[in-house]
């Protein structure tokens, strides 16, 4: 089971334990228990999702599909070199020891 290291926005780091075919938000959410709107569902249509990724992360994750990127872009909170949409990553066995922290809510 690949272990995701998220810090909140209070700045706490939780150690959650993801399974495989769930995606990245519904992981943060459901498992970790981390305050994610999420108000479309996973449809990459809200942007409540948003994370920032470790640097060293970023290559390693599946590449964004460009309606994702376009989304993402209109966050204040964007930022090129580690902003993703959780709920367009897929949980895989890749992704044990990826480092995280929520965006600052919109
Ligand atoms: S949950 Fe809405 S864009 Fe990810």
């Amino acid at each position: 089971m690949p272990m995701i290291h998220a810090t909140d926005r209070q700045g706490q780091t939780h150690d959650i334990m993801a399974n495989e075919g769930a995606s990245l938000m519904e992981t943060l959410r459901d498992k970790g228990g981390l305050d994610i709107a999420a108000i479309c569902g996973g449809m990459c249509a809200c942007a409540t999702c948003h994370v920032h990724v470790a640097p060293d992360w970023m290559d390693k994750l599946p590449e964004a599909e460009p309606d994702e990127t376009e989304l993402v872009e209109f966050s204040p909170a964007y930022e090129e070199a580690r902003s993703r949409l959780s709920c367009q990553i897929p949980v895989t066995e890749a992704l044990d020891g990826l480092t995280l922290t929520l965006a600052p809510e919109e």
